[in-house]
């Protein structure tokens, strides 16, 4: 089971450095009262005073442990879900490439479709929160919100300073979606031959320990605990995107047509539910075309949106 080793290093690297900074935290103690003056004010009584690069990066790769569900204390339960950033934004956001959040700060604010106006970095970290993560919002001025804001930020500042050979995607040929209606079945074969091993006969995922603050060491693809349905995941077309370019993990060497199958296969599956979504996309015409929840601007069926094919939808809007 060579992926056991692949994907553990990382999490251990997470915990002794969690550790770590835990005792730093301990050994800080002795300052906090001198920061009392800072700005953004705790969630609730979290260990750090005042928020940091590093703090940002461990609340995107240990969300769970951090502010998940089976977090210790009621007040620090953000994300309604024990998967963590990490397990869409590969390496946490710094590998470059598809979901990489390396060069995500220079593009905010900016329109948002979904939300009909302008929307700034912290506005599309709640996006993720209360979607991907099925959680609440993190309050604009938390340490939290300002922590993970600083963290993207100094990736951008880091992507400045590398070299091609770094900024390169590792990834296959980009997704190119094939021109008919997606084939579930097709998926599921894909499913069981490329993705089970890890995600589960059920895509219910394997938890690191019975703690679910441990967080995963195989994010679940669907169920409860999984993206809710309001989710960027959910589109056929991203997920597809995903999947070909990053699984199965480590080893990314799915053809177009496995890659949109499976993707659909995976998102023909229940999911928690989010209220509202047809407020979405106050300009229906912004609407993305494999958006999996109506309502449209155009009369082509739910099916053909979550499912294809897309190119007639295209051609329509292309028309108008
Ligand atoms: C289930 C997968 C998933 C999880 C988990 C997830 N995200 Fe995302 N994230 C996405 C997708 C999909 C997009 C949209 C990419 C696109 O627009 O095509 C996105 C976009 C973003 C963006 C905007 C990126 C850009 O360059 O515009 C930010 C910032 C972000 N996520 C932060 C987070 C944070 C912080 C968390 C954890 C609290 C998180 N995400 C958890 C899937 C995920
Ligand atoms: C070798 C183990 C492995 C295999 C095989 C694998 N994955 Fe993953 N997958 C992971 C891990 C681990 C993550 C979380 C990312 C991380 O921790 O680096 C992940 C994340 C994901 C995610 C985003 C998070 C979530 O749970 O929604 C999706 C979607 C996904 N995988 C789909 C697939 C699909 C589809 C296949 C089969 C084509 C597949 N994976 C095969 C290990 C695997």
């Amino acid at each position: 089971m060579s992926y056991l080793n692949s994907t553990q290093p990382a999490k251990q690297r997470g915990l002794s450095l969690l550790a770590a900074s835990i005792t730093a935290t301990v050994i800080g103690v002795g300052v906090m009262a001198a920061v009392i003056a800072f700005t953004p004010v705790p969630a609730s009584d979290s260990v750090n005073a005042e928020p940091s690069v590093e703090y940002g990066r461990l609340l995107v790769r240990e969300t769970a442990a951090m502010m998940g569900p089976g977090h210790a204390d009621p007040a620090m339960r953000f994300s309604g879900s024990s998967m963590d950033c990490a397990s869409c934004h590969l390496d946490t956001g710094t590998e470059p490439g598809t979901l990489s959040l390396l060069q995500t700060d220079s593009a905010y604010p900016r329109f948002s479709g979904r939300d009909g106006g302008i929307r700034d970095l912290r506005d599309r970290i709640n996006g993720c929160m209360t979607r991907s993560m099925n959680g609440k919002e993190l309050p604009r001025d938390s340490i939290e919100m300002v922590s993970i804001e600083m963290y993207i930020k100094n990736l951008n500042q880091q992507y400045a300073l590398m070299g091609e050979s770094k900024t390169t995607p590792a990834e296959p040929a980009q997704f190119n979606e094939p021109n008919r209606r997606a084939d579930i079945d097709a998926g599921e074969v894909v499913f069981r031959e490329r993705c089970q091993v890890c995600h589960g006969d059920d895509g219910q995922g394997l938890l690191q320990t019975t703690n679910p603050a441990d967080g995963y060491l195989f994010p679940p693809l669907w169920g409860p605990d999984s993206f809710n349905n309001g989710a960027g995941m959910t589109r056929l077309l991203t997920a597809a995107r995903f999947i070909k370019a990053r699984m199965p993990l480590g080893q990314p060497d799915l053809t177009d047509d496995e890659a949109y199958d499976v993707a659909a296969f995976m998102n023909s599956h229940e999911r928690p539910q989010r209220e509202n979504l047809e407020l979405d996309y106050p300009d229906l015409t912004n609407k993305p075309i494999d958006s999996p929840y109506p309502p449209y601007a155009d009369e082509f069926p739910v099916d053909q949106h979550r499912y294809g094919p897309f190119e007639p939808i295209r051609d329509y809007y292309r028309n108008l």
